[in-house]
């Protein structure tokens, strides 16, 4: 079957998460992604490895179904290498730290100039203005996008999400302007510059937060857990952020993850308060309606608590669904990993790997009816070396053997 994005060529000079988790959808929704590496290669092939002498499973998650090339782009050789890639490509991406692509040579002006029809995504920490020339990374990102101000308990200090906000959800974003560019060029026959911050990725993912901040200037907001306001919206545990109080409970038998998150809409109120063997508060007009529970959302939980302590979270999961009440049990990276229903989805995947045998990989979350994803190996470092310079540039066997002895490639 053919790929939605078959025939798109991609020049990857991404490296760590952000960018490679960009280019990697890209390359699962068929692009061909050819990653442009340093000699040395995308420093993360490195990094906290669980195998020695193998590349680390932070660069085969994240670099999926690419090919590598190895170029020296500060040598002259390479720069002229890199020229006639830019001109057979369609996409360009990079998040190198502010202003290396240009000091390697290469304005926005220049690639315009060698290929008109390029798109040219770039991410950075940030816009325009004081901090355009910060490096950044995923929880800098977090801090300063306000993910982590309206993260924790009010009690403690602000929190990192596990979750990857900053990077994977700015490479998101940029897949989405990548995606739009290559559609307006359709039309024009022009490529463009996309431009992409984790700055504001992850002050776009925080809307709700900027939602109360507002709210706030019309006095406290009352399905808070908080009992006092200043001028910013307070961090609130794990308060839904809704219109629908939400809250954590307890399970059995008692372990850190043992707990279930629990949404009480209006309708659920009637079977919640049978299940948890209180029916009299079904019709007590101090517990009936969302408004009379509203200042006592904290009771209301203790009182779903007390019974959901005394059953598995999977238990609860089934019997709250019965009545169609929305819960999720706080599932550990160990369950995660071990799911039968997300390796159904191909969300959890196994793939075999030249020198580490296998690894398992989170899959592609987006699915296309006609265009399926099979995930494949990440590349070793410069293992596309000859297909691309040799086979698809038409450099002669001499000169690239030239090239490799003289650490052009
Ligand atoms: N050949 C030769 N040199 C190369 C090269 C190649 N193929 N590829 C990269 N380099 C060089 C660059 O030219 C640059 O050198 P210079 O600073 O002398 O111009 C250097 O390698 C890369 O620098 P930088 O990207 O700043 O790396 P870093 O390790 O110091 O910083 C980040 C890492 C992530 C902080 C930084 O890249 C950054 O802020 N990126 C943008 C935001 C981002 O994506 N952050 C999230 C990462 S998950």
């Amino acid at each position: 079957m053919s790929k939605a994005l078959e025939g798109v060529r991609v020049l990857d000079m991404t490296h760590v998460q952000s960018g490679p988790s960009a280019t990697q959808i890209l390359a699962w929704l068929g692009a061909d992604v050819v990653k442009v590496e340093a000699l040395g290669g995308d420093i993360t092939r490195k990094q906290l490895r669980d195998v020695p002498d193998v590349d680390s499973l932070y660069f085969t998650m994240l670099n999926c179904n690419k090919r590598s090339v190895t170029l020296n782009m500060k040598s002259e050789e390479g720069k002229k290498i890199f020229t006639e890639l830019v001109r057979k490509s369609d996409v360009m991406v990079e998040n190198f730290g502010p202003g290396a692509v240009d000091r390697m040579g290469f304005t926005w002006d220049l690639l315009q100039e060698l290929n008109p029809k390029l798109v040219y995504a770039s991410i950075k920490g940030f816009g325009e203005g004081p901090y355009t020339h910060y490096k950044a990374y995923e929880v800098v990102a977090q801090a300063m996008g306000g993910s982590m101000s309206t993260t924790g308990f009010e009690d403690g200090p602000p929190v990192a999400t596990g979750a990857q906000i900053g990077d994977s959800g700015t490479g998101i974003h940029a897949v989405a302007g990548i995606l739009a560019a290559l559609v307006q060029r359709g039309v024009t026959g022009r490529g463009q510059r996309v431009t992409v911050a984790m700055q504001h990725a992850v002050l776009n993912l925080c809307r709700v937060k900027l939602r109360d901040q507002q709210r706030l200037g019309h006095g406290p907001l009352p399905e808070y857990p908080n009992k006092e306001f200043g001028d910013s919206v307070p961090r609130s545990g794990n308060a839904s952020g809704g219109g629908q109080p939400g809250w954590a409970v307890k399970c059995a038998p008692g372990g850190p993850d043992d707990y279930i998150y629990v949404i009480v809409q209006p309708p659920g109120w009637v079977p919640i308060a049978e299940l948890i063997g209180r029916p009299e508060l079904a019709e007590d007009p101090e517990w009936s309606t969302p408004e009379a529970r509203l200042n006592k959302l904290d009771k209301m939980f203790q009182l779903i608590e007390e019974w959901s302590v005394h059953h598995s979270k999977l238990d609860v999961l089934a019997m709250l669904n019965e009545h169609n009440i929305p819960c999720g049990p706080i599932l550990s990276t160990k369950e995660l990993i071990e799911d039968a229903s997300l390796a159904d989805n191909n969300m959890i995947v196994t793939v075999d790997h030249p020198e580490r045998g296998s690894f398992t990989t989170v899959g592609c979350p987006i699915k296309l009816s006609d265009s399926p994803v099979k995930v494949e190996t990440s590349p070793l470092l410069g293992q596309h070396n000859e297909d691309v310079y040799v086979r698809e540039l038409g450099i002669d066997p001499d000169r690239f053997a030239e090239l490799q002895k003289n650490g052009v490639i």
